[in-house]
């Protein structure tokens, strides 16, 4: 058994994301990590908050509130979520820790030493009040060609003319109105990742099991050669991580911070020192996983996100973490999805449209959810949440199959057999041939699953499920029961079997419920089982069990339709 590293895309910070954003990254890492844990595998599994750049300062200033204490809000409310959801990370770090400032700026002074990072200098308005450098738009002024007041550092409105910052009379700033304002040399810094362009093209080759999906996105930029052109890595922002060369001061960098998409990558490794920390572990502990001078050569590093992270986690990351020239652990497999979209339409913020994660942990369990986004994962194209559909797979796949399997078992068992494992009666042919059936099956979920192949892992355990249905359908133990009792109680033990090996096979997608499946047998784990046929004896005959709740409830169609109308948003 191996060590597998699991990172999911980092949620930004502003706000509750949608199942569209779920889908892409957080659920399909946490199935992935459950799997690879219960097949032995050592997993360290993280995520974070994505906390820098615009989209922070502006929602905090919209909540009114101190954008740090904005994003330390939002990100309890995230992380609530996340728990509910039941993902089961390591860690939910945080982009902002001081774990990231200091890796941060330890990249930057790497790719400086080794010549990787060029400073621009540019000329731009500052403001003395604000505190900051003016960007076009924060900055208004009389225009010198038709003495409008209000015209903007870009343009002025009035004649249409396109102007700088510098080239307006009595300039004010559109944030406070000061005037107390001056030009200033500014510099940035830019990452010349171009000079990694044949690096990068190697690598990327040499990935030749990585999904289509990700190979044809990371090569379309690589080949367009824009995908590769030396970017801006430092902002004026006031939030984020301030740019330094490593422990010290960067001279023309005061004030300025790192640019989002620099720092959130590097969060990554971040988060793993922020889990070390939170666990009472040195840096030995997280360094195994991320320093192949340290013991990380024998990991396997997965990561997951939306389509449109790909070119920063197939370029721009790697181009830091090559670029530091340093032994820092490269991503071996990227697992990269489509959209979901919402009924035909795309989810929207503004207009609540669609289900946000804090509203379907409101209306329904976290494994209705879990298995119905699974089972419809985009993996090879974008897919289509409907209502329809979700009531339909629910309905079927856990309430019809699973669920009544469950049940009717159970409750058949304990009015006929005290709620004890059954101890007469021998397997039989059809039990025999059921074993041989699952064994094929299980080999297939497990090779879907081992492949991050989702969907089909999805389809797979459906039909590990059907078969036990069929199979306790056509034995009908409670036909037999009167005749042939001890016949009847060996399908009743057999099918008390499948529950629980049901339990163990369906933790990644619906944890909550397998737990519920497990506890009603007591002192059972959730052991991979090797051999179906011992496991499908692991039960003590005239053992004790309890009849589960009600696992899964039906979603009405007066319900279908509640929700379907309260989620259709305003426009
Ligand atoms: O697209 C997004 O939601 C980004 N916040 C993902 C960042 S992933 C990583 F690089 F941090
Ligand atoms: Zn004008």
């Amino acid at each position: 058994m191996g060590r597998i590293l699991i990172t999911s895309a980092l949620p930004y910070i502003n706000g509750i994301k949608h199942l569209g954003n779920l889908v892409g990254s957080q659920l399909p890492s946490d199935v992935y990590a459950r799997f690879a844990r219960a097949r032995g595998h050592e997993v360290l599994f993280i995520c974070a908050t994505d906390e820098h750049g615009t989209p922070a300062e502006l929602a905090a200033a919209k909540a009114g509130e101190a954008v740090a204490d904005y994003c330390a809000r939002m990100w309890q409310v995230q992380k609530d979520i996340a728990d509910g959801f039941r993902l089961s990370f390591d860690h939910f770090g945080r982009s902002s820790s001081s774990r990231n400032h200091h890796l941060t700026q330890h990249f930057a002074g790497r790719l400086a030493d080794a010549g990787l990072i060029e400073e621009v200098s540019e000329k731009q308005v500052y403001s003395k009040a604000d505190g900051r450098f003016l960007p076009d738009r924060y900055i208004e002024g009389t225009c010198p060609n038709c003495g409008y007041e209000r015209a903007r550092g870009d343009q002025c409105e009035n004649c249409t003319k396109q102007l700088d910052p510098t080239d307006l009379i009595n300039p004010r700033s559109a944030i406070s109105g000061s005037t107390d304002l001056e030009v200033r040399e500014t510099g940035h810094l830019y990452l010349r990742q171009s000079q990694l362009r044949d690096r990068l093209r190697e690598w990327i080759d040499s990935k030749t099991d990585w999904p289509i999906l990700t190979t044809s996105i990371a090569k379309k930029w690589l080949d367009d050669g824009d995908g590769l052109q030396d970017r801006g890595i430092t902002r004026d922002l006031d939030w984020g991580i301030p740019v330094k060369k490593g422990d010290a001061d960067w001279p023309g960098m005061e004030g300025k911070v790192f640019y989002v998409w620099f720092d959130a990558p590097i969060e990554y490794i971040a988060a793993s020192a922020e889990w070390a920390d939170a666990t009472g572990q040195g840096d030995a502990a997280w360094e195994r996983w991320w320093r192949t001078d340290k013991g990380a050569d024998d990991v396997r590093y997965v990561q997951f996100m939306g389509k449109d992270n790909v070119p920063f986690h197939t370029l721009s990351f790697p181009a830091t973490v090559l670029g530091s020239g340093e032994d820092w652990k490269l991503v071996d497999y990227i697992k990269s999805f489509n959209y979901l979209n919402y009924d035909g339409g795309k989810f929207s913020t503004s207009e609540g449209r669609g289900v946000f994660m804090d509203q379907a942990l409101d209306i329904l369990p976290s494994d209705y959810w879990r298995w119905w986004l699974m089972a419809n994962v985009p993996e090879s194209s974008d897919s289509n949440f409907t209502w329809e559909a979700f009531q339909a797979g629910v309905n079927k796949d856990l309430a019809d199959v699973l669920g009544n399997f469950v049940s009717r078992v159970t409750k058949f068992a304990r009015s006929r057999f005290e709620e004890k494992v059954p101890d007469t009666g021998e397997y039989g042919p059809d039990e025999q041939a059921l074993i041989e059936d699952l064994t094929r099956r299980l080999k297939a979920y497990e090779t879907h699953m081992e492949a991050i192949d989702l969907r089909k892992g999805a389809q797979e355990l459906r039909g590990i499920w059907a078969a036990g249905n069929e199979y306790l359908q056509a034995a009908a133990p409670w036909a037999l029961f009167k005749t042939d009792p001890d016949r009847a109680g060996a399908i009743v033990r057999f099918s008390l079997n499948l529950v629980r090996f049901y339990a163990v096979l369906s933790q990644p997608f619906i944890p909550d419920a397998s737990r519920a499946m497990l506890d009603a047998f007591d002192g059972e784990d959730f052991a991979w089982p090797e051999d179906v046929s011992a496991a499908l004896s692991s039960l003590t005959p005239g053992s004790a069990f309890t009849t589960p709740e009600v696992l899964f409830a039906k979603i009405t169609d007066d319900a279908r339709e509640e929700f379907s109308t309260r989620f259709a948003g305003t426009a």
